[in-house]
């Protein structure tokens, strides 16, 4: 950690390691809280809109006014946390718990102030080799809660998951829900299958991704068939080619699920993709 890196938290800029917070705090004690990862290219927030509308979102779904986002001015802010600890290339935190209560109590007060934090996080994506590579992801059950439309804080099955992958070599768990994929345990999942590009339609079962719908821009931009559906676990393992997308990583394809080959490595729908989000990002985002 950087001695200099700056974050916000509730109204101040300050080191991150003199940031801290109420052991109180209902994002602490019950999860009780939502976030956004935004990438951030060449110092400029990626698809801003998007990401503070579905985070607008998420707090009306948890019964935290959404107008908290325009009253603290959120965007003004990641901009000051940018400049401040000057970030190039980097991804911006977004998270907001409904704050400190008295007690620990599962029933909150509606005195409750929001804790509102922006910092940096460095992630880095895969190199243009890894991608070529691709990767093997697992199927497991989607045993999480039936709202992960809502970008909650409250991660524990996410983070099961994703480690039950990372112990089985694995990039990803791709999460089927009564025989149906849903989405990966942090991405979305896209298949393509005799040329279409597929991937399951929004629900209450899966997050809107923003790589998602970036995706679909430019998959439509480019006039290639596409088709948000159903899609069973058969058809995941039969398919010519799949892919994951998230902020971290737009696409990841993936070239083995379980003990299934799906192919010998990135399939070119994928590279397609994969070389048009760079070009979008090269062009708009420098
Ligand atoms: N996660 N589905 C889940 C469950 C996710 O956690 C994510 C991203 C996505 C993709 O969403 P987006 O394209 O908006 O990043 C889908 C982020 C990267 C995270 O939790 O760090």
């Amino acid at each position: 950690m950087s001695e200099s890196e700056i974050v916000y938290l509730n109204g101040k800029y300050l080191p991150k390691e003199k940031s801290s917070l109420s052991i109180l705090d209902r994002g602490f004690l019950f999860g009780d809280g939502v976030y956004e990862l935004i990438p951030i290219y060449n110092k400029k927030i990626f698809y801003i809109n998007d990401h503070l509308s579905r985070l607008r979102n998420s707090l009306d779904q948890i019964n935290i006014s959404p107008k908290l986002i325009d009253e603290t001015n959120i965007e003004e802010i990641i901009n000051h946390v940018i400049d401040k600890n000057n970030f190039i290339n980097h991804y911006i935190y977004i998270h907001i718990s409904r704050g400190v209560d008295e007690n620990r109590n599962h029933i909150y007060t509606t005195e409750c102030v929001p804790t509102i934090l922006v910092m940096g996080e460095n992630y880095k994506p895969f190199s243009l080799d890894i991608i070529k590579s691709g990767k093997k992801a697992i199927t497991e059950e989607d045993y999480r809660w039936l709202r992960s439309n809502i970008k909650s804080t409250s991660l524990l099955a996410n983070v099961l998951l994703k480690n039950k992958a990372a112990k089985d070599h694995a990039y990803e768990s791709l999460l089927i829900r009564d025989g149906y994929l849903t989405e990966g345990s942090a991405s979305n999942v896209f298949i393509i299958k005799d040329s279409v590009i597929k991937t399951p339609r929004l629900s209450n079962k899966l997050l809107p991704g923003i790589t998602r719908k970036f995706l679909t821009h430019l998959i439509e931009s480019n006039e290639l068939p596409f088709d948000e559906c159903d899609i069973t676990d058969k058809e995941l393992l039969d398919a010519d080619e799949i892919f994951c997308s998230s902020s971290t990583n737009p696409v990841v394809p993936i070239i083995q699920v379980n003990d299934k080959k799906i192919c010998d490595e990135a399939g070119p729908m994928s590279m397609k993709l994969y070389n048009c989000a760079q070009d979008f990002i090269k062009e708009n985002y420098s």
